[in-house]
């Protein structure tokens, strides 16, 4: 009987299929997420539980859970290490109130906009520092941290004139500066307005640099990129995005 064979191959095929597709239905979609929890409102470590929270890491869970991912990783890392960390395929996005310039737009693909910020001079409280441009700057020491708009700023613009200390974290430049080992640090206006909220600092100038915060990318990788973009723009669209607003930063406009 020469079909004899058929009807088993049939029952062992179809058992290996379905054993096969069982596996892949019950593989977990996970999002590997890049940031540096050094920049609150946006990314931050809750100072009770430690776990690294704010507004960024809220955007990517509502983002990856209507592109269709079961969870998401969230990796913490210098800021300067989070391109070098897409390249290298350690992550699969990076959100860290990342301002989209054309140098970084060459190594890695942004999403939309989602935010915008200029660059805040913070100063001790009293500490009787007036800028009113960058030449004011001239003589101070300016902690910045690495990699960051804030740090390229200061140093296209002051450069030698001044002495720029860079931090792996801002957290750790505003404690220089709280601790009087520094004379003002150079961030992002609403990292900056956070941080008068609960230290003894004040903004002594804005410079107006007119950035915008991206979600990032691996080069080429249009795929997540387009699905990212599409769940941005719904979440932007709704309610979701107001109730994100108020509860990081208490009101509803950008
Ligand atoms: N927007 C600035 C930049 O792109 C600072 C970002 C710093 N982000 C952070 N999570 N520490 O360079």
């Amino acid at each position: 009987m020469r079909y004899r064979f058929l009807v088993p191959m049939f029952i062992v095929a179809v058992l290996v299929l379905t054993g096969v597709l069982g596996c892949v239905q019950k593989q977990e979609m996970v999002l590997v997420v890049g940031t540096s929890a050094d920049f609150p409102p946006f990314e931050y470590k809750d100072p009770q539980t430690g776990e690294i929270v704010g507004f960024d890491i809220e955007l990517i869970k509502l983002i990856a859970k209507k592109i269709g991912y079961d969870k998401v990783e969230i990796k913490d890392m210098d800021f300067d290490s989070l391109i070098p960390a897409l390249d290298a395929g350690q992550i699969d996005v990076a959100i860290a109130g990342i301002t989209i310039t054309d140098k970084r737009k060459q190594q890695v693909d942004f999403s939309i906009p989602y935010w915008s910020a200029d660059q805040a001079v913070v100063i001790r409280k009293g500490s009787g520092i007036t800028i009113n441009d960058v030449k004011d700057l001239y003589g101070l020491n300016i902690g910045v941290q690495s990699g960051t708009t804030g740090a390229i700023y200061v140093e296209e613009h002051v450069g030698e004139n001044a002495t720029i200390k860079e931090y792996p974290t801002y957290i750790e430049a505003l404690q220089a500066l709280i601790t009087g080992q520094i004379d003002a640090i150079v961030v992002d206006t609403p990292v900056a307005q956070r941080f008068t909220q609960q230290y003894d600092v004040e903004i002594a100038h804005v410079f107006e640099t007119g950035e915008q915060y991206g979600i990032a990318v691996k080069k080429g990788n249009t795929d997540l990129l387009n699905k990212i973009n599409d769940a941005l723009q719904q979440i932007m669209n709704s309610e979701d995005w107001n109730k994100l607003i108020e509860k990081y930063f208490g009101s509803s406009s950008s």
